[in-house]
């Protein structure tokens, strides 16, 4: 497999897994030509930039956060649900970047994250087998043959609500929500009076007296771009291929390939086999590339993944998202670190604390407790800091919604409570209150891991 072999297409001369089975293979290469001549929805000047963000992380220099749904959808699109999950971004930002006095990059699982794969190809309920719901990319939710039929036009209708939650996302951004003096009001109403609700209002109270005190100071930052506006950049699993190539385009400058339906593409825990597709496609795209790394990855197999997806062993490229478990990671976590150590490798390793977590109660709920997130998190950074090695980022499943999906947590959800406020389409996420909490926590380790680096820096 070496880099010369690569075209935009080779991936289709591999094995793929996790793909739906069109129908109409004619209807599908129809939407995939429309879709090469759509416009790319982000721009390769940014995707660069992105990459020296995380060059900054791989370097210890800065932390990234990734976070947002599980599965977008078509039915739950309004303006209000994507504002409130930036707010969220926003907040947990503020907090690990006062705490540990370093810039966090902000990446949302937004945009294009509508494909999921499966761990069964088909569903049974009452005896009746019908595909199983892929996301709504893919086909619809409703058990019945018509809607788990997969449908290439919802190929189209993802993209185009991709570039409205992208026209929505940078019109926050740069247009005045995201700056600094609004630092209070992005507590959500429903966290406002909550204990974390309050102690985000005091971080932002501290923010907002370092800004009046700097400009009683005269210094000017009114004008200032940094405290006025911030990126938050996209990100999703590349799953459906046809897609993803579709949104593929080459670089006039350099002639490289960039995939530009998101800045930060990743390979799911499912298709990150070396021989397969998704890797394939993935190692000739010259975006930053996430892959995951759950407990059955050994340090051959990781170095491996390495060499394919990073040979130019550039900081930046490349994001190990560890999703072990709260049970396992600290049995399988510290071998991988040291190879990759040995091996001089430059990489971003980040904690998915959500995936390796995932439980199905009795009444047959997907459920995750957040206590066993907060003990992977904490393993996480705990093991880094052991190997002197840099926890560079988090990836969590969280909404602004005010949702009980996870169990615990600062309102102590109950398991019977789960139903009352279950609304997402795929695995459960952390709501604003269980983001915060876990975003301070974070805020403690990273505070550590600066103070230990400063004497070294002197
Ligand atoms: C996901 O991130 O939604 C996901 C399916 O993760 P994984 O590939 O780690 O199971
Ligand atoms: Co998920």
């Amino acid at each position: 497999m070496t880099r010369d072999t690569w075209t935009l297409s080779s991936w289709r001369d591999k094995p793929i897994l996790q793909q739906p089975e069109y129908p109409q293979q004619s209807e599908l290469h129809a939407v995939e030509s429309q879709l090469k001549g759509f416009p790319p929805l982000v721009f390769v000047d940014e995707v660069q930039a992105l990459k020296k963000q995380l060059a900054r992380v791989a370097e210890g220099e800065a932390f990234l956060l990734q976070g947002g749904d599980c599965a977008e959808s078509f039915a739950e699109f309004n303006a209000v649900n994507i504002q409130d999950t930036c707010k969220v971004i926003l907040q947990m930002a503020v907090i690990l970047t006062f705490a540990g006095s370093c810039p966090v990059i902000k990446v949302g699982r937004l945009a294009g994250q509508f494909a999921k794969p499966r761990s069964a190809a088909t569903e049974i309920i009452d005896g009746v087998e019908l595909p199983s719901y892929r996301g709504d990319m893919v086909n619809d939710i409703a058990f019945n043959e018509f809607a788990r039929t997969p449908e290439p036009q919802r190929l189209i209708q993802a993209y185009n609500q991709s570039a409205a939650t992208l026209n929505l996302l940078r019109a926050f951004t740069k247009g005045g929500l995201a700056d600094l003096h609004q630092v209070h009001q992005w507590n959500l109403a429903f966290v406002k009076d909550s204990p974390l609700g309050e102690k985000y209002q005091h971080l932002a109270d501290r923010i907002g007296e370092a800004l009046a005190f700097m400009e009683a100071c005269g210094v000017s930052i009114q004008d200032t771009p940094t405290i006025r506006e911030t990126t938050i950049y996209t990100s999703h699993e590349a799953l459906l291929l046809n897609y993803e190539e579709a949104l593929t385009r080459q670089d006039d400058i350099t002639g490289d390939w960039y995939d530009c339906s998101a800045h930060l593409v990743w390979v799911g825990e499912r298709t990150r086999q070396l021989d397969k597709a998704h890797i394939e496609f993935a190692r000739g795209i010259k975006n930053p590339i996430g892959v995951k790394a759950g407990p059955t990855i050994d340090s051959d197999e990781l170095l491996r993944l390495i060499d394919v997806l990073n040979p130019l062993n550039e900081p930046g490229r490349l994001i190990i998202i560890v999703r072990m478990g709260s049970d396992l990671i600290a049995k399988k976590l510290p071998s991988l670190i040291r190879s990759i150590q040995r091996e001089g490798r430059a990489v971003v390793w980040s904690s998915d604390p959500m995936h390796s977590n995932t439980v199905t109660t009795s009444h047959g709920i997907k459920t995750r407790s957040f206590d066993s997130i907060l003990a992977e998190v904490r393993n996480f950074f705990e093991i880094h800091d052991a190997e002197g090695t840099y926890a560079g980022g988090i990836h969590c499943e969280m909404t602004g919604q005010n949702v009980t999906e996870c169990i615990g947590g600062p309102q102590a959800i109950t398991e019977k409570e789960l139903t009352e406020k279950y609304f997402t389409r795929c695995d459960p996420r952390l709501n604003a209150n269980q983001a915060l909490e876990l975003a301070f926590l974070i805020s403690e380790f990273l505070k550590k891991a600066r103070v230990k680096k400063k004497p070294q820096e002197i």
